[in-house]
């Protein structure tokens, strides 16, 4: 699939267009992100995550201490068995596969969820989940690079 390309000028154009990509993901898929600190990865996820209806947009924060954060959308019917769950993670700090294992992404992964993964690019995943990759790039001032490749928006 080819690349989509988008620059935004603002935090708030990075949530919109967060909450466009919510509108295409279906579970099960990785969303990995990449690029520089104070990109826009989290500012991204919040759209992302509220788009999806799974959490409002002050409740999701960066999880760089906490490593993962977890949210479940309520269901929208009382039968519904498998409610989405939605997983924000930051392997900023996970230095090695010790680390990455002691996260449980293996439950995420055995769930259908949707795993949304900060510095994606420190690890290899293993996984045959369908992947969608955004690289975030600093473009000078409040300017942001937004490359997706795997979505067709
Ligand atoms: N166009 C933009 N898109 C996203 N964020 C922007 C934009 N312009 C300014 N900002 C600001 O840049 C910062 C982006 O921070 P954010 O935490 O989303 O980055 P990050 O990539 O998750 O960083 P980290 O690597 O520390 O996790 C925020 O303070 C946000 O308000
Ligand atoms: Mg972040």
């Amino acid at each position: 699939m080819m690349d989509k390309e988008f620059i935004t000028q603002s935090s708030e154009e990075t949530i919109a267009k967060g909450r466009e990509i919510a509108a295409k993901l279906s579970p099960p898929v990785l969303v990995l992100l990449s690029g520089d600190l104070g990109a826009g990865k989290t500012t991204l996820t919040k759209g992302i995550i509220s788009g999806l209806g799974a959490a409002r947009e002050e409740d999701i924060t960066s999880p760089t201490f906490t490593l993962v954060h977890v949210f479940q959308k309520p269901s929208s019917a009382p039968s519904e068995s498998n409610p989405l769950k939605v997983y924000h993670v930051d392997l900023y700090r996970v230095e090695n596969f010790h680390d990455l294992e002691s996260l449980g992404l293996e439950d995420a992964l055995g769930e259908k969820a949707i795993v949304i993964i900060e510095w994606s690019d420190r690890f290899t995943f293993r996984s045959d989940w369908p992947r969608v990759e955004i690289h975030l790039q600093h473009e000078g001032g409040d300017a942001r690079r937004i490359v997706i490749c795997g979505l067709n928006l």
